[in-house]
């Protein structure tokens, strides 16, 4: 089976997801962000790619059935109830109720893949949840596809280094696992950086746009590996959570 990492969604070509299990990887912060809200009992997540797309779908809910989330240049959308700080994806803000979000490239890279087999939302939040998930398909002999969403067309260190989390992961004990080269650059990152994921945050162009921002705080969200353990599928254009209420 082939492990292929793309580190922008610029990269990716159709025959590169289609049929396959993909992952997509925002740490900072939309995926991050989409695993909290599910596991505070969100219904379901809707990505958007801009928030005029997302406050005309509001307007199909009723009241109470869906709160607005979402940032411009890291900065809560005026007028939604949430920007994109994980730890606002509380229980009391979103149990119960669909978010419909829209980032600047984490919902993008999500909409922009086409024809997968499966398509899952992947951070260290929900390392392990999402391994497990990864590896079954694995051993079933799946391809699997990483797309980190990157910053604005650009590389991005904690994706990067996210997915070679999973790069390092997902292969143990399985004969003939392919990884393309970007798969084993990530890997390396991954092993560079080890456990010191909030040193990745340090060094990365977005980690500290974040902190000077005054959002010191999500990476500390962001950085603990296994906190909100779900597996957030993406299909029928709505991300819900993967559990007893929904296995496949
Ligand atoms: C994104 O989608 O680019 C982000 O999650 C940006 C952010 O919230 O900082």
């Amino acid at each position: 089976m082939r492990l292929d990492v793309f580190f922008t969604p610029g990269e990716v070509k159709p025959a590169d997801v289609t049929g396959r299990v993909v992952a997509v990887i925002d740490v900072l912060r939309a995926s991050t962000s989409i695993a909290v809200a599910l596991a505070n009992d969100a219904k379901g997540v809707i990505p958007f790619e801009s928030a005029d797309d997302a406050m005309t779908r509001a307007k199909q809910f009723e009241k109470g059935e869906v709160v607005l989330a979402g940032e411009q240049k890291m900065i809560p959308i005026s007028g939604f109830s949430l920007g994109n700080s994980p730890q606002s994806f509380t229980a009391e803000a979103v149990g119960g109720q669909t978010v419909l979000i829209t980032t600047t490239n984490g919902t993008k890279a999500l909409l922009g893949v086409q024809g997968a087999r499966e398509v899952v939302v992947a951070s260290y939040v929900n390392f392990s949840a999402v391994l497990a998930m990864l590896r079954a398909a694995a051993r079933a002999n799946a391809d699997i596809t990483i797309v980190c969403a990157g910053n604005e067309g650009n590389f991005s260190l904690e994706d990067s280094a996210c997915a070679g989390r999973y790069v390092r992961a997902i292969p143990k004990r399985l004969a003939s696992v392919v990884l393309n080269d970007a798969a084993t650059a990530s890997a390396l990152i991954d092993r560079r950086y080890a456990d010191n994921i909030e040193k990745v945050f340090k060094d990365s162009t977005h980690g500290q746009a974040l902190a000077a921002a005054g959002f010191e705080a999500d990476l500390a969200v962001a950085a603990s590996v296994d906190s909100f353990p779900v597996v957030p599928i993406f299909q029928d254009r709505q991300i819900t959570r993967l559990g007893p209420e929904r296995d496949r």
